[in-house]
């Protein structure tokens, strides 16, 4: 495998503590894992809920699942990892006999993993082909693909609506001009594209002046956003009373998709669920400084009924 990422290099879950204080993690309960990746959180909830607790996982990514069975092998048939998407989660844990859950956690977004490996092309920080695809085995266009095909409005919609980016229009205007003659197919390419495009003055500070495009391109090319509207309604759906849902998300366009499935449930005649988050949890001061991928991420929960 390539990149320098191993089981052990890997970060520190995020918000593992607050996770934790959520699902309350107990021997003999079932959880569930919808975004396993390499095994963090799901390691956790199997030790916190030693001896007899039992774990299912599910990721889209079959090399990260590779990863996670390594690093899970040891608490054998307490645990049991299945590639696919969470949108179809309850058919997934139904096949093999586990549903319901009495905790069900979804940790959004990209894996360290998958932005460390230049191969799999979701990093302007290392270059790479432009691929981005979560799940290479399926049938979703890679990100190069998806950049050659796409007209110029679509493009700019697509950058203002997923990346919240103001220079969508320039950005856009930029990679069909560029096209015609060199079609971007690394993510090094794209990047610079991208910083031709936004005027040096209006670069923002914090992020990389790419950050918004790749993060655009990426929600597109995994569909994550609708995905995720299905995983939740799904989830709702396994959970024992009592039973508990955290979803951690890393962006607005996610937190927003997340708050008002959880209202929509709190709401409906009868109440489905309890909400256990009135504000999103952040991370601590110490979290954001060993971990600065974890300074956007907002935890939410809710109790089934
Ligand atoms: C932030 S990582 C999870 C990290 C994990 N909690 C840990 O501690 O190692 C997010 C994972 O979600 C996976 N993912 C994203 N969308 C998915 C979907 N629709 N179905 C299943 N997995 C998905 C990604 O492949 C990635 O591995």
């Amino acid at each position: 495998m390539e990149g320098d990422v191993t089981i052990e290099g890997r970060h520190r879950p995020v918000l593992l503590e607050e996770a934790l204080a959520i699902l309350q993690p107990r021997t003999g309960g079932r959880y569930l894992d919808a975004t396993v990746g390499l095994g963090g959180h799901a390691e956790a909830i199997l030790a916190e809920s030693a001896p007899a607790g039992r774990l299912f996982g599910i990721d889209r990514d079959a090399e990260a699942l590779a990863l996670a069975r390594d690093r899970l092998g040891h608490f054998g048939g307490r645990v049991e990892l299945v590639q696919g998407d969470f949108a179809r989660l309850g058919a997934i844990a139904a096949e093999s006999g586990w549903t319901p859950f009495d905790g069900i956690l979804f940790d959004l977004g990209v894996s360290s993993f998958q932005l460390d490996n230049a191969s799999r092309g979701f990093s302007f920080m290392r270059d790479g082909p432009l691929d981005m695809r979560m799940d290479r085995g399926g049938d979703e266009r890679s990100a190069a693909e998806l950049l050659a095909r796409i007209s110029e409005r679509e493009l700019v919609r697509l950058l203002q609506e997923y990346g919240e980016e103001r220079w969508a229009k320039r950005i856009a205007a930029r990679i069909v001009q560029e096209r015609q003659t060199q079609m971007p197919t690394s993510t090094a390419q794209l990047a610079r594209l991208v910083a031709t495009a936004v005027p040096r003055r209006a670069w923002p500070r914090r992020i990389h002046v790419a950050t918004r495009t790749f993060q655009a391109l990426r929600i597109a090319v995994n569909n994550e956003l609708v995905r995720l509207m299905r995983g939740l309604q799904e989830a709702v759906q396994w959970l024992t009373a009592g039973g508990r849902i955290c979803v951690i998300s890393f962006h607005s366009l996610e937190d927003r998709i997340v708050k008002e499935a959880f209202r929509g449930w709190a709401r409906s005649e009868p109440p489905r669920v309890h909400l256990l988050t009135k504000r999103p949890v952040g991370p601590t001061e110490r979290e954001i400084d060993a971990n600065p991928r974890a300074r956007s991420a907002k935890l939410r929960a809710a109790e089934r009924r």
